[in-house]
């Protein structure tokens, strides 16, 4: 019915989850509400956008973003081009705020920005970029000019910030992963999945990286054993391949 492998994912969580939005479509038994499911791929597309939790905001964890711009750009930018991959990208708030940020020290045809996420409507959203006034609340004032009110509280994302990612779908669970990358951002998805999984993407992402290139994950996503894997650590959330 979809690819979702959920047996990669933390149980009691996603149980939780489906639980509460059976119960909320009326349905007692998992049986009849796979059967409702499998009639209507718009019901899918909806509890697949439910399930795998879609929360973003630009800039999220202002913090570590400075890091970013402060060390791990200048690095990068020594490079004749940067190829970055925003891995689990939901609704675009964390490519878009990657491109704001390279755009800031590089020509567009210095860097690309791949976005890719399992989820559909997430990516739709992401192209249309529409956002709200809570999700654009920690953009810098340098950057606030690449958004225009277009209604209440909706705020449209300036085509020339829109023009640097490139969107596709991309299921980390199961689909290739792109080689050669510089810099890779996966935050906020890790902690869903078990820790057997979380290891093995690690090592998957380290053979996605080019040599000097660098992991950055989510606030509660720190690496134990990245040593092992051939990382070295050059902060809080922020892996490289020596
Ligand atoms: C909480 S959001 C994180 C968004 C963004 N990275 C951030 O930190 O703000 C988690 C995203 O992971 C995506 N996701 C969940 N399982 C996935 C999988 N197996 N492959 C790719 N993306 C997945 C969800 O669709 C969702 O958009």
């Amino acid at each position: 019915m979809t690819d979702i492998d959920l047996s990669c994912y933390k149980e009691r969580q996603m149980k939780r989850r489906i639980d509460s939005y059976a119960q909320n479509k009326g349905f007692n038994d998992y049986n009849s509400f796979a059967d409702f499911l499998r009639r209507d791929p718009d019901q899918l597309a909806s509890f697949v956008d439910y399930i795998t939790i879609n929360v973003s905001e630009f800039f999220r964890n202002p913090e570590q973003w400075e890091y970013l711009e402060n060390e791990v750009i200048p690095k990068l930018s020594q490079k004749s081009k940067v190829r970055i991959w925003s891995a689990a990208c939901s609704t675009g708030d964390e490519p878009y705020s990657l491109a704001m940020l390279f755009l800031k020290y590089l020509p567009r045809v210095r860097f690309s920005i791949t976005a890719t996420d399992i989820d559909d409507l997430s990516i739709a959203a992401a192209r249309e970029g529409i956002y709200s006034a809570k999700s654009i609340k920690a953009v810098p004032e340098e950057f606030r000019g690449y958004f225009t009110q277009v209604a209440n509280e909706k705020y449209a994302i300036a085509p020339e910030i829109k023009k640097c990612v490139n969107f596709r779908k991309h299921n980390l669970l199961k689909d290739e992963f792109p080689m050669n990358m510089d810099l890779i951002v996966c935050r906020n998805v890790l902690i869903y999945f078990t820790e057997e999984k979380k290891e093995e993407l690690f090592k998957q992402f380290y053979d996605s990286l080019g040599r000097g290139g660098i992991l950055f994950l989510g606030n509660t996503e720190q690496m134990m054993d990245y040593r092992s894997i051939g990382y070295t650590r050059m902060a809080s959330f922020f892996y490289e391949k020596s």
